[in-house]
């Protein structure tokens, strides 16, 4: 599918063959939501790696993560880091994962090119490789790090969902997540791992609900087995894979091919507070679900009376819901709608309660 007709066409929902960084320079300008890259590690490993029993560890050791000189793997990061903020839109964003061996090399490049640094996320993995020669720590995470485009720029951050998530408590930026194992874990003819590095469909899961929404379009230059596109078509979002192995590209089409995306219902994610539609408290009151004279309560048995014009007189000082608990805490600010609570049936209950009602009346009646 292409999102547009001519040269402006955004192959969506493909897998680009080639070499990323002349990939995305044939790319519209300023066209794609979200990258998500998991570029070459660079580990340098030295000789094989085995367990005490002898056996061979399945390392990272393809010609792809080979770089002769930390200055070709700067080089490389500093070329194609470049020509993902080409592509990106104005108010776009750039998540990249590495491990110890390149992450900081690709933070200071994102800031030395303008990206703007919003997080560093840890991946802490519930069940990591062990450390065989039993010489360092056991390296049990990897990191992410997103940024905006720029410095200002209006990203996607979808705050309610996450928190929803995580059981209604604010996402942290230290995410305990499995290692990709079992059914999900891609193999070949012979039954060995399709790819040394597939990443988890749960971390992938994570970032497309926090900062893209339904319809966005999601490049990923490093596509692999295509864990980014999977989920992404699950989520209703829309794809660009860039791939520079063949064997992988295959693997990545056939998943990608048993992938069915989620049904629109279950699409939806919790809305930000601030997208809500504003409900002045005065609304409350010309309604009638407050009446003037009526007194407001605070947790700590503060009190002010309710006036005809929406706003509170309590203890000589008059002002908006906000300003006299304000005053009344001597507090520099104050949520009005979590702070008083009205009386009704014998129980005490928040005024944001009444806001609530009204919003779902706007949403069922959206004109
Ligand atoms: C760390 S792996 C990504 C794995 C992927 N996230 C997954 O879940 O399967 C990096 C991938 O980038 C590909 N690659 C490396 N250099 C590339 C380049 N210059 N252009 C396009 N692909 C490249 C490699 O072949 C490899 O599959």
């Amino acid at each position: 599918m292409t999102k547009a007709k001519g040269a402006n066409a955004l192959p969506l929902n493909t897998i680009l063959p080639g070499d990323c960084i002349e990939v995305m320079n044939g790319l519209p300008e300023a066209s794609v939501d979200l990258i998500f890259a998991d570029p070459p590690y660079n580990l340098q490993l030295k000789g094989e790696l085995h367990r005490p029993d002898n056996s061979k560890v399945d390392a990272v050791d393809d010609d792809w993560d080979q770089f002769d000189t930390f200055a070709a793997y700067d080089r490389f990061t500093r070329d194609w880091l470049k020509a993902a903020r080409r592509v990106l839109k104005p108010n776009g964003a750039i998540w990249v994962i590495g491990s110890y061996h390149n992450i900081f090399r690709l933070g200071a490049e994102l800031q030395n090119q303008g990206y703007w640094l919003l997080n560093d996320v840890v991946w802490r993995k519930s069940n990591p490789m062990p450390n065989f020669r039993g010489k360092r720590l056991t390296n049990a995470h990897e990191t992410l790090i997103w940024a905006s485009r720029s410095e200002g720029a209006k990203y996607t951050f979808n705050y309610e969902a996450l928190k929803s998530l995580n059981e209604g408590v604010q996402m942290r930026s230290d995410w305990v997540l499995p290692i990709c194992t079992g059914h999900e874990r891609l193999k070949d003819e012979n039954g060995d791992k399709a790819h040394p590095t597939q990443k988890p469909e749960s971390l992938l899961h994570r970032v497309l609900v926090a900062t893209t929404n339904p319809g966005d379009v999601v490049l990923d230059p490093f596509f692999g087995t295509g864990t980014t596109g999977a989920v992404a078509k699950m989520l209703g979002r829309d794809f660009i894979g860039i791939e520079r192995e063949e064997s992988y590209r295959k693997v990545a089409e056939k998943r990608l091919s048993r992938v069915r995306k989620y049904d629109r219902d279950a699409l939806m994610v919790s809305a930000s507070k601030r997208a809500e539609p504003r409900v002045p408290f005065g609304q409350l009151v010309e309604r009638g679900m407050l009446r003037p004279g009526e007194v407001l309560v605070s947790p700590r048995g503060k009190t002010a009376k309710v006036r005809a014009d929406g706003t509170l007189v309590g203890d000589a000082m008059t002002g908006s819901i906000h300003q006299v608990g304000a005053a009344l805490e001597g507090a520099p600010s104050c949520n009005g709608w979590t702070y008083w609570h009205f009386k009704r049936d014998g129980k005490t209950v928040p005024i944001d309660l009444l806001r609530q009602q009204v919003r779902a009346e706007m949403a069922e009646r959206p004109n």
